[in-house]
């Protein structure tokens, strides 16, 4: 079974077998047939964070679990539960309706409920560790099910547990978010605020800004449905300020972010193109032309030449600022 339309990458690799699962009962079935079979196995979401370098001598399995609830209420905060097979911009679409807030700026990053928690997602200065209350998962081996508080996640930039000392051992089923009665605008980041008054916006609201943020990002992102991608490539550096302050003698213009009174965060996406790889291409895999964090696979790029690639780029950004770039997305070879 070709895994092509299951990965935003659109990377043709296959897998032996492949199933989706629309209940608990049928994953934990699932999981028992891959026991038997001593096969290996991947929870799928949207795949918009996944390159597949090998094909999958294993069992896929795509998670469709759906349903959205409002659990409890208090004073401030609504408390949503969602399946992880819901498809994140819907539910954030849905909120938004609703009136729930928090998740706005959070609008139109692809993918599933289930993944949010894995790396964190973040944009636009909110990160779901802000709005997160708490998740159910399955222990792939012995099918339990735990629940997991904020601080149980070990939220980081871009991390949590499941990236790190639990990869591969459990599974999400659902996501708590605790959200706003009274909406918390944020509107600090990059150009909210230009998109905001370019939008005419009178009375600022969370449909507001999520519409801004809507318009950013598909303006500057490449439509994964046009040409293939999984997003930033890479995470965007975090150095000591002691090194940042060496490295700016002889990179005047190098835009940095605070992070905190040692360490400063530099754009990735700056120190690819300084290494001249902005619009790049070999063959099918290259650097997206407008943003060069994004690695892109114009059509029949394999997941070895995109990987090869982003082993260049490493390779470069390091001989020339001695800075190590970590991979964001999640790289499949099992
Ligand atoms: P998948 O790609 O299916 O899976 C990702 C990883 O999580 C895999 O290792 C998979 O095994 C694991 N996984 C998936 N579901 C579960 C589950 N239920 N339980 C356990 N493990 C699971 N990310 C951001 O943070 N911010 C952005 O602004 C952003 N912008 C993007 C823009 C574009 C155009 C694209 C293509 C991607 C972008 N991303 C961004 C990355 C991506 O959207 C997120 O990482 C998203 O959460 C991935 O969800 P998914 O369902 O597609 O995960
Ligand atoms: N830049 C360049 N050249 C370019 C483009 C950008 O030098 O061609 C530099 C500029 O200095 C710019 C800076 O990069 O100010 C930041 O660019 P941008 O605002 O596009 O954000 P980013 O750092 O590239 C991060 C996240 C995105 C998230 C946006 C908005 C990471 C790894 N990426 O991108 O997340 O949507 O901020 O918050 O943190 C993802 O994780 O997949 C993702 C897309």
């Amino acid at each position: 079974i070709s895994l092509k339309p299951y990965n935003t990458f659109g990377i043709n690799a296959t897998t032996r077998f492949f199933s989706g699962f629309y209940a608990i009962d049928d994953l934990k079935e699932l999981l028992l047939f891959q026991k038997q079979q001593k096969l290996k196995s991947l929870i799928l979401g949207g795949g918009s964070n996944v390159l597949f370098t090998k094909d999958i001598n294993g069992i896929v399995l795509k998670n469709e679990l759906r349903g959205i609830e409002l659990v409890k209420e208090d004073m401030n905060h609504f408390y949503i539960k969602a399946a992880a097979g819901e498809n994140w911009h819907q539910f954030v679409m849905h909120c938004i309706e609703k009136n729930y807030a928090g998740l706005e700026n959070l609008s139109l990053i692809p993918g599933n409920v289930g993944a949010s928690p894995m790396q964190n997602i973040g944009a636009y200065g909110v990160e779901i560790k802000d709005v997160f209350e708490s998740l159910e998962a399955l222990h792939i081996k012995d099918l339990s099910t735990r629940t997991f508080s904020a601080n149980d996640c070990g939220f980081g930039y871009r991390e949590s547990v499941f990236k790190k000392q639990y990869k591969d051992e459990y599974i999400i089923l659902n996501v708590t978010f605790r959200l706003n009665k009274q909406p918390v605008f944020n509107t600090s980041y990059g150009a909210i605020e230009q998109e905001l008054e370019k939008m005419n916006v009178r009375e600022l609201s969370i449909k507001a800004i999520s519409q801004a943020v809507i318009n950013i990002r598909s303006s500057k992102l490449p439509d994964p449905a046009k040409i293939g991608n999984a997003g930033s490539f890479f995470k965007n550096p975090i150095i000591s300020s002691k090194q940042f302050e060496t490295l700016q003698q002889t990179n005047a213009g190098m835009p940095h972010f605070a992070v905190d009174d040692a360490h400063v965060k530099i754009p990735a996406a700056w120190l690819i193109e300084q290494c001249g790889w902005k619009g790049y291409r070999e063959g099918d895999a290259g650097v997206h032309v407008h943003q060069p964090l994004v690695v892109v696979n114009y059509g029949n790029a394999t997941g070895d030449e995109i990987y090869e690639l982003s082993n260049k780029i490493i390779t470069s950004v390091k001989a020339r600022f001695e800075i190590k770039l970590e991979r964001e997305v999640n790289i499949i070879s099992i």
